[in-house]
């Protein structure tokens, strides 16, 4: 079990700064969740309360049917990986994994079957009489993972655990942690990052938090694919999705959109003659943008490129202050820069949004 529900939960600090409000969320035994948002959001005050490490102000939290919210930490059956895996500097690996089951008193032959198992499940076998000094920073924070499977909790918090790694061993050390949870089917992770490429590829679920609240929940391809907010549509993607303001002058089946500065949109989602004439941003992925000959969404002068090898990057001059628009086109096309291009995207690549809401739900 570890199927974690969280009703009505706000968080309010010092009995002045709220951060959290209307939290809802359901965790099912087994899932990968992981929380996104701007820095600030309250991502890892939502994971404290869970561990028991922070209050929680109002509504319940429920572990298994059972409600926490006054439970101390040790007896809720979860444990936290921190961003910095402070291990104890005198300690081999296998010390620093047994600590916690020694000072449980259990016995000599349950605390060796334990670490050895943890050990080969986190590829750490080879590693387990070596002290930390000697290890990588992503041999270290699979230790401290180590530490925390050993005591076989129903339910692991992570808390950006990669992001003091280089690029490199996050991606080796992301996989690990995807195996880990192949290993581990019926344990619930709830994970928190800043990295796209970790809330996409590790989650079942992604919660994205923002304005003291949830934005979205859903698969990693539902939030790229459908978001349900401008806020969800920028946050998720990168670079973001573009955001272009104008009318809404055809409905029905499919909607056509003129747009503020010229260009002509039709977009997949459907309207219905009460939307004319309703203000919107249509949204454009910089991946989902072409250059065209006919007409298009915006024509621009290519500022700047960023050739990536793979794709690159074009950045259109800016009018004002708005963000510049960007196109990412598969190839190389240094050649692009200071031309003057019209770019277009196919319909089911067009996102409406009305007063900050995708028109697809209503
Ligand atoms: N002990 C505290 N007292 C008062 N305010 C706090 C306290 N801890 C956090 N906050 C505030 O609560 C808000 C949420 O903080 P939190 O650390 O949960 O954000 P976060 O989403 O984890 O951010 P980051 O991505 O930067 O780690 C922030 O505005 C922060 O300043
Ligand atoms: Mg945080």
């Amino acid at each position: 079990m570890g199927n974690v529900v969280l009703k009505d939960v706000s968080k309010t600090y010092g009995g002045t700064v709220n951060v959290l409000n209307d939290i809802d969320l359901q965790i099912t035994a087994g899932e990968l969740i992981v929380f996104v948002g701007p820095s600030g959001c309250g991502k890892s005050t939502l994971l404290r309360m869970i561990a028991g490490l922070e209050k929680i102000t109002g509504g319940t939290l429920e572990i298994d049917g059972q409600r926490m919210n006054d439970v101390p930490p040790a007896q809720r059956g979860i444990a936290m990986v921190f961003q910095s895996y402070a291990l104890y500097p005198h300690m081999t690996v296998r010390d620093n994994m047994a600590f916690a089951l020694k000072l449980a008193k259990k016995s000599k032959e349950e605390i060796n079957e334990a670490v050895e198992e943890a050990a080969r499940k986190l590829q750490l076998t080879d590693y387990l009489d070596r002290l930390p000094k000697a290890l990588s920073g992503g041999q270290r924070q699979r230790v401290a993972i180590g530490r925390s499977i050993v005591r076989d909790p129903k339910i692991y918090l992570f808390d950006e655990p990669l992001s003091n790694l280089d690029a490199a061993l996050r991606v080796a050390t992301r996989i690990e942690i995807a195996r880990l949870k192949e290993e581990m089917p019926d344990r619930t992770m709830i994970y928190v990052t800043h990295d796209q490429v970790e809330a996409m590829t590790l989650a079942d679920r992604i919660v994205v938090l923002a304005n003291k609240g949830i934005a979205q929940v859903g698969s990693p391809l539902e939030l790229y694919e459908r978001p349900q907010n401008e806020m969800v549509a920028t946050f998720i993607g990168s670079p973001a999705m573009n955001l272009l303001p104008g009318k809404i002058t055809g409905t029905g089946a499919q909607t056509e959109i003129s747009l503020d500065d010229g260009g002509k949109a039709v977009s997949h989602v459907q309207t219905e003659a009460s939307d004319m004439g309703k203000t919107v941003n249509i949204g454009v992925r910089p991946e989902h943008l072409e250059a065209t000959d006919g007409e298009g969404l915006f024509t621009g002068r290519v500022d700047i490129t960023e050739a990536l090898g793979e794709v690159t990057l074009l950045y259109f001059e800016t009018v004002g202050t708005d963000p510049a628009l960007i196109a990412k086109l598969p190839g190389v096309h240094k050649d692009r820069r200071g031309q003057k291009v019209t770019m277009t995207a196919a319909p089911e690549h067009v996102h409406v949004f009305h007063e900050g809401q995708s028109l697809l739900y209503r």
